[in-house]
């Protein structure tokens, strides 16, 4: 259904009431390894407690955490709320926090040691409530360093814990492998465990309103899908800089780097959406099936590409906002010498009709200027300039997607300049989510939490696109680490990334658009 103009926000309410009567969810019980680790303590939990809040948990859950420090139920469920307190975005309701905290329960353990998996099965037979059909609804969500996770499932499987005594799930967090290789084990062993239809590959960016809404603007819009190809488009950007370092997560951004991080997954799932073509129906498959066909169309480089076509950076020291902030080599746990790359930007090609000859310019980092998530369609020239002094740089269309931190979209035009004979002037026409929706959209957790409890793989990764995602950036990672870096940090925190990230784009006669 399509609303407009003052209707907005009457229907939207209303909508939010139908929704959450239609959709109430099953009883279900989320075993959370690594449950008093970071991502579940700033994410999950928040993201639970907000679901709960709601009202969308009313029919029953347990949250059963599975975590190394030596803890009790009671001491987990201080630690909890104390964590909620801190992170939960809106001012908590005390009576709620304890109710919400009545359904934690905690196991402390190893997450090799077998005794406590039989645990676990007695703990989820005592907590869980049977569904309306009477199934067990058990998720469990790996919320531990991806070295950890084959261990889990084994034991899992083990104890009959994938298939058969409940109606299990697990969610599995990025990166997925190390590279298509370890990707590819590292599925073998899901696999060998649970069905495709049970494994949730979580890519938050997948989730952020306005990533989803890429492609509700594109395939419900006439105007843009006609002109959304090779014959309009000109170059097409993608931007996704943090201004924050790697906090304090140096061991695992050892382990990792800009691309593992982020170019495989995040920046891809964007690219994805932007070029894929539109799906035979919205459910999970169909989408999948199009965004994977576009990460094979994407040029595979050879060495001399990805010499000529990326760039990598690695931060020194500098200032945000004004505060003097360490360099990459100066933050905790990280290797005085170390070659990590925290910068990646790169052109690439998709190889089909819709975008042959278009170039993709990419672009990440870490301590860059600003937090700015960007897509920016730029339209070609008209071909004959008739306004403005012919001197003038003409402008191209833009049409621009703010995934964060102010959500909009954007599109650029020339308009005359009041009381000029020739002069043009450039506007934008803008859609900022907050100002038409009046509301704060979703947190990305609490919706692939809620798509998960109801069974949606819509927002979730399939394991074609993850080995897809690795054909295109296991080249550059190997060719990268063959040929060391001489001249890192080659980036000052709190800048926009090497001069070589403005020399690829200008070298074309183009430039980064956002910054
Ligand atoms: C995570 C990365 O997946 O995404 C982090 O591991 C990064 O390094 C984060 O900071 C960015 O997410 P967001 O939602 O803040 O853009």
């Amino acid at each position: 259904m399509i609303r407009t103009g003052p209707e907005i926000e009457r229907d939207l309410l209303k909508k939010c009431v139908v929704d959450l009567q239609e959709f109430k969810t099953e009883p279900f019980t989320i075993c959370i390894f690594g449950g008093a680790g970071d991502l579940s303590r700033r994410k999950l939990m928040p993201g639970l407690m907000h679901l709960f809040e709601s009202g969308e948990l009313d029919n029953g859950f347990s949250i059963i955490a599975f975590g190394m420090p030596e803890m009790d139920d009671n001491q987990y469920r201080r630690q909890i709320e104390d964590s909620l307190r801190q992170f939960y975005e809106t001012p908590l309701d005390e009576q709620k926090l304890q109710e919400f905290s009545r359904h934690l329960y905690y196991q402390s353990s190893r997450f090799e040691e077998d005794l406590k998996y039989k645990e676990l099965c007695q703990r989820l037979d005592e907590v869980s409530m049977p569904d309306s059909k009477g199934n067990v609804n058990v998720i469990f969500y790996m919320a531990v360093p991806p070295a950890a996770v084959p261990a889990i499932i084994g034991k899992l499987k083990k104890y009959n814990l994938c298939k058969g005594l409940f109606n299990a799930k697990i969610v599995v967090e990025k990166p997925f492998g190390r590279d298509r290789q370890s990707a590819r084990e590292l599925n073998r062993i899901l696999i060998d465990a649970f069905d495709e239809c049970q494994i949730y590959r979580i890519d938050h960016y997948l989730s952020k309103e306005p990533v989803q809404n890429i492609l509700f603007f594109r395939f419900s819009n006439f105007i843009f899908e006609q002109i959304w190809n090779r014959n309009y488009v000109d170059n097409i950007q993608i931007t996704v800089s943090e201004d924050i370092g790697i906090e304090h997560r140096g061991a695992f951004y050892e382990q990792t780097g800009v691309v593992r991080d982020i170019v495989q997954n995040h920046l891809l799932q964007l690219l994805g959406l932007i070029a894929m073509e539109p799906p035979v129906g919205f459910s999970a498959d169909y989408v999948r099936d199009e965004k994977t066909k576009v990460f094979h169309s994407v040029r595979i480089m050879d060495a001399y590409h990805v010499d000529r076509f990326t760039v990598r950076g690695q931060y020194g020291q500098g200032s945000i906002n004004g505060q003097p902030v360490p360099g990459y080599r100066q933050e905790k746990n990280i290797a005085p010498l170390s070659l990590q790359p925290t910068f990646f930007a790169a052109r690439f090609h998709v190889d089909n009709l819709r975008w042959a000859g278009v170039p993709f310019y990419v672009r990440t980092g870490k301590r860059m200027a600003k937090r700015v998530t960007e897509i920016c369609i730029q339209f070609k020239q008209l071909p004959l300039r008739m306004f403005g002094k012919p001197s003038d740089r003409p402008e191209p269309n833009i049409l621009v997607f703010t995934v964060q931190p102010d959500e909009k979209i954007s599109l650029r035009f020339c308009v005359k300049y009041p009381y000029s004979i020739d002069e043009l002037y450039l506007v934008n026409m803008v859609f900022g989510y907050r100002d038409v929706f009046k509301m704060k959209n979703p947190d990305p957790y609490e919706r692939l939490l809620l798509d998960c409890v109801k069974g949606d793989l819509s927002l979730f990764v399939r394991q074609d696109s993850v080995e897809a995602m690795w054909e295109i950036v296991d080249p550059i990672i190997s060719r990268w680490e063959s040929m060391p870096p001489k001249d890192f940090p080659n980036y000052a925190a709190g800048s926009w990334g090497p001069l070589e990230a403005q020399a690829l784009v200008e070298s074309e006669e183009r430039s980064w658009i956002t910054g």
